[in-house]
This record gives C-alpha cells, structure tokens and sequence, in this order.
C-alpha cells in the first residue's frame, strides 16, 4: 500500500537519496537500517512531504502522493514519529497528545484507550508538560500522539536512540501489537540491529543515500545485516 519507486532527494547540491525503493504493507513493520548520515531520515522526510523529491514517485493506496503537502498525507492516514520526538516541552501530555487531531475529522477528536493501554505512563502523566518527562515517556508521547492520527502508515524514526532498555520493551511490545492489528502498515527506521530483528518483517539497509541490501524475514541473516550496515 506504500511503494516507494526509485526516489532521490537533493539539498540544495548534495544528494541525500539516489534512487531508492522500498515497500511497506498493513500489518507489516519494514525495518530501514544504516549508519549514521546514510539518508534514513530524509526517505521518511520524503515520505511525509517535509523534503521534496527531485525525481521518483511515493504512491499510497495506489495514488501518487508524491506532490501532496505534507497535512494532506496526515489526512490520508499517514503519521510520523520524528528522530528526537520534537513533543512540545511547554504543553501538557494531553495537549501534546491532542495535537494529532489535527487531521482528523470533529467525531474522531478523541484519544484511543490503545494509547494509555500501551503507555499508561501518559494517563497518570496528562496534566505535566511535555518537557518534565524522562526522554523514555517522552518517546512513548510522540509515539501516543502519532496513534491519536489513526494511522494506515506509521513511520518511526530511531525510537530507541537515547532510550533506557525497559522502555525500548515498552516500545518494542507497542509495535508488535501495532503490527498484530493487520491493519496499519510500520516503517521502522533503526540502527539498534537486534530490536529492528525482532519486529521486522521486510529490511533494508542503506548506504550512501541508497538501499544496498534488503531482505524479508525467511532470508534475515542478522550478522549479513550486521555486516552490511558496517560496511
Ligand atoms: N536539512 C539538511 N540540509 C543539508 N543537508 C542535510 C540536511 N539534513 C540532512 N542532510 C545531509 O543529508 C545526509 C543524510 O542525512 P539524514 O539525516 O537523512 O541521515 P540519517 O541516516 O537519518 O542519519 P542519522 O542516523 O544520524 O539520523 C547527511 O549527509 C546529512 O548531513
Ligand atoms: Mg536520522
């Protein structure tokens, strides 16, 4: 439902993407790996229209989104849980949460119980600002506040990095019982091997700005991936 075809991406002089394709399916997480500076980022920059493409096409639902602004992809199911969370510090975790109702129409205006149930750190937590919580709750708010979107396509951004190893659990169950939904498509962008291994159904591993190994979960070698990311 997500089939990224053979895109580049430019700032200004440098390339940052050279041809990439990747796909992600419902009830799939498709894990993109690589170094640092690689371009994973910018593929999911791409995808939710922060960054133009120069050339390629990104087709949901089998309409080309490619030249969509980025609220119209939101209003089409597709929700973006950013590299540093980027949560409000001086909002409350409610009003942070609430922010996802941007796209959504007025009877949909509400926060799903999925949310607490998966984070009830952030029901105990509503009235506190943003900014006051430990980078672990804050990671589990940015990931709440891209649920509250009702997502078809859910994009992470390196949600371990930074992060403490029981609330990488936490997160970890979080997308696998997204993943068991069947309905909402995961891409998963990581460079810790062994939680992307874990949930992954389909991987990528870019280098340089493209995709230079991929695999799906009957063919995963971790240690081939492991290679290939340190190559
Ligand atoms: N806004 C920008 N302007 C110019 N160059 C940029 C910009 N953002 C990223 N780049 C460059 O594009 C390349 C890819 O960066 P990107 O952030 O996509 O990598 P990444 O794989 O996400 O890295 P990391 O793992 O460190 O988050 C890098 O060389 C980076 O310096
Ligand atoms: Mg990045």
């Amino acid at each position: 439902m997500l089939t990224v075809d053979n895109i580049s991406l430019y700032y200004g002089a440098a390339q940052a993407l050279r041809g990439v394709s990747i796909a992600a399916e419902p009830g799939k997480v498709t894990c993109v790996l690589g170094r640092n500076g690689v371009g994973k980022t910018s593929l999911l920059r791409a995808l939710v229209g922060q960054q133009a493409i120069s050339s390629g096409t990104i087709s949901f639902d089998g309409h080309d989104i490619s030249k969509l602004k980025p609220y119209e992809r939101a209003r089409r199911g597709i929700s973006f849980v950013p590299q540093g969370r980027e949560i409000f510090p001086l909002l409350t975790v409610e009003e942070n949460l609430k922010t996802g109702y941007a796209p959504l129409k007025r009877a949909d205006k509400t926060i799903p119980d999925d949310v607490f149930a998966l984070f009830p750190v952030l029901n105990t937590m509503l009235g506190r600002r943003g900014g006051d919580l430990s980078g672990g709750q804050q990671q589990q708010l940015a990931i709440g506040r891209a649920l509250v979107m009702r997502p078809k396509l859910l994009l992470l951004d390196e949600p371990t990095e930074g992060i403490q190893p029981s609330i990488i659990k936490d997160i970890g169950r979080a997308i696998s019982y997204l993943r068991g939904l069947g309905n909402i498509a995961i891409v998963l962008v990581e460079q810790y091997l062994d939680f992307a291994c874990e949930l992954g159904d389909n991987f990528a591993v870019m280098d340089r700005g493209a995709v230079k190994f991929s695999c799906d979960r009957a063919s995963l070698d971790p240690a081939e991936i492991s290679r290939q990311m340190a190559l």
